[in-house]
């Protein structure tokens, strides 16, 4: 370029028109080396400065000087406009709406059965018994033998048991959670008191008050002096604690052929006698099979269905409800978590 100062003013005036061009900094910075750098017509202006006569200089100098000076004012001016600009696609692109609705994530929670379970289990420890655990697929003889119920007994035909292939293997799904009674005693000495919770099978269809899977809760108590009204005194307990202070129990004579005497329990709940299990005083004949000497023991021992304490409790109609777990139903309960 010529060293006129039309040609400096024009090469300014195209930097100039250049920089305000620029749509982003990217372009700008392109700009920058075009038109400023040191590649840049004004740039190299000033290097030839040195090559003018000297009388020149000084007034090329200073043309330079100001042109320079006014390129370089609208480019940091533009420079402040781009990157205002930027910043505000930034944020534009990263906003947060915080008035969206949350995500909720549900932490599930225990079945009502469960629930159940647990506060009977929470009450029975308090009174310093063991909560025990059988297996649900037992033995027939801890099913049915040990428990002085003969083979001929009708609990033993098909229609009640889950009987379980290979037939010869004599495993059933166990019918009851009294198995758990004969499995204690032959590991433990008395003093026992224990419970037992758990599921149990019998080969009922399912409607509004059965079901093929249920639960129980046994009790068994084995101690010296223990007589029936020990048992009479720990079902009330057992009873308030489920349907509330004011409520009664009764015994109505029975057979169970692990018990001697029998009794099915009641509670008066609500105006109405209520069936809620079985009960008696443990066979002599089981305690002995378990090794028990029965002239210094004695026990008791009931059984409860946890189906029917909370449909009770909670007037549940239907026990669908309690099977097909609907969340409808199952959160009424709460999570039972604590
Ligand atoms: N196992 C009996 C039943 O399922 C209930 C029961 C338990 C009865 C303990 C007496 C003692 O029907």
């Amino acid at each position: 370029m010529s060293l006129t100062s039309s040609s400096l003013v024009a090469a300014a005036d195209l930097a100039i028109a250049a920089i305000q061009g620029a749509k982003d900094l990217e372009e700008l910075k392109a700009v920058r080396i075009e038109h400023i750098g040191d590649r840049s017509d004004l740039a190299k202006a000033n290097q030839s400065l040195a090559t003018l006569p000297k009388e020149d200089r000084a007034e090329f100098g200073k043309i330079i000087g100001v042109e320079r000076a006014r390129v370089n004012t609208v480019y940091a001016a533009r420079e402040v406009e781009l990157e205002i600009e930027r910043d505000r696609r930034i944020l534009e692109e990263e906003r947060v709406d915080v008035t969206l609705p949350g995500r909720r994530t549900s932490l599930g929670g225990l079945h009502p059965l469960t629930i159940l379970t647990n506060e009977i289990s929470d009450l029975f420890l308090g009174m310093g018994y063991q909560v025990e655990e059988g297996p649900e697929l037992e033995s027939e003889w801890l099913n049915f033998d040990a428990l002085n119920m003969p083979v001929d007994h009708p609990a033993r035909t098909m229609q009640d048991t889950f009987f379980v292939e290979p037939l010869t293997a004599r495993l059933v799904l166990r019918t009851h959670t009294s198995p758990v009674q004969v499995r204690t005693m032959l590991r433990q000495a008395p003093p026992i008191y224990i419970i037992c919770p758990g599921r149990t099978y019998r080969a009922d269809e399912l409607d509004a008050t059965h079901t093929p899977v249920f639960g129980q809760v046994e009790g068994l108590v084995v101690d010296r002096g223990i007589t029936m009204a020990d048992l009479k005194g720990t079902l009330d307990h057992f009873a308030q604690a489920m349907f509330g202070p004011e409520v009664k129990t009764r015994l109505r004579p029975s057979f169970f052929p692990f018990t001697e005497p029998s009794a099915e329990v009641d509670f008066f709940f609500q105006g109405r006698w209520i069936e809620w299990g079985g009960c008696g005083m443990v066979n002599p004949k089981v305690l002995h099979a378990a090794g028990i000497d029965t002239q210094e023991f004695s026990g008791f021992a009931f059984g409860m269905g946890l189906e029917r304490t909370l449909m009770v409790r909670h007037g549940i109609s239907d026990m669908h409800d309690i099977v097909e777990g609907d969340l409808r139903f199952t959160r009424q309960f709460g999570t039972g978590l604590v």
